[in-house]
């Protein structure tokens, strides 16, 4: 592979040969939905079970990465593409590591969704985190609704900024109809299955 004046770089190991060592399989697990939605809560459950069980996992949360690797960008659509794009490089890179990545962020466009999936390949689940705006307003647990609301913060996801729901997500976790711990125990299964190594060709 070349651009300009680049070429790649290929090592001397592949991945296969990393998953073997942590005896799991890379994998990105992408969850979106609306602000308290429940997203972050649940990956940092999810995150703790699967350390407990002696996976390597790491857990990217929007509002954290927002404090450092993207601390420039803001929230037009522009800056949000560009937050997923970087996002999304971490994560594929995470996951050639031999990590199970849990990624949580609003990331409102399909098309955004699309391009952390194209760039994670074959072990990417995506995960809709379910609560309509209404239930999500009523939690408000930063405030940040209420705010959005009174016009105080501009283009805020599903009041003055879009949000499209996943048309074929591998996973929806209800938030408005099951608890925290079914969800997390539900995501945790779903992980344990697809980071498994028997699944990996050598
Ligand atoms: S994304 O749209 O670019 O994927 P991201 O997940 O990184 O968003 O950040 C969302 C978090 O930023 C929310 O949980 C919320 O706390 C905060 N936030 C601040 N302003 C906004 C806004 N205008 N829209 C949505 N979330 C916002």
């Amino acid at each position: 592979m070349e651009k300009g004046n680049i070429t790649f770089h290929h090592g001397k190991v592949n991945c296969c040969e990393r998953y073997k060592i942590l005896g799991q399989k890379g994998l990105v697990v992408w969850l979106t939905g609306l602000s308290a939605s429940g997203k972050s809560t649940i990956a940092a459950e999810t995150e703790r079970r699967l350390i407990d069980l002696g996976r390597a996992v790491y857990r990217l949360d929007g509002d954290n990465i927002r404090f450092g690797l993207n601390s420039d960008l803001g929230f037009s659509e522009k800056d949000r593409f560009e937050n997923i794009r970087r996002v999304a490089e971490v994560c594929a890179l995470f996951k050639d590591a031999g990590l199970i990545v849990i990624a949580s962020f609003i990331s409102p466009l399909s098309s955004m969704r699309q391009m952390a999936r194209e760039k994670a390949g074959d072990n990417f689940l995506e995960v809709y985190v379910k609560a309509s705006v209404e239930v999500c307003a009523e939690r408000d647990p930063k405030g940040l609704y209420e705010r959005a609301f009174k016009g105080e913060i501009k283009d805020f996801t599903g009041v003055s900024a879009p949000y499209e729901e996943p048309e074929k997500p591998d996973i929806i976790l209800d938030t408005e109809k099951y608890s925290q711990d079914k969800c997390v125990e539900r995501l945790t299964r779903e992980i344990l299955g697809k980071s498994a190594l028997k699944t990996v060709k050598a």
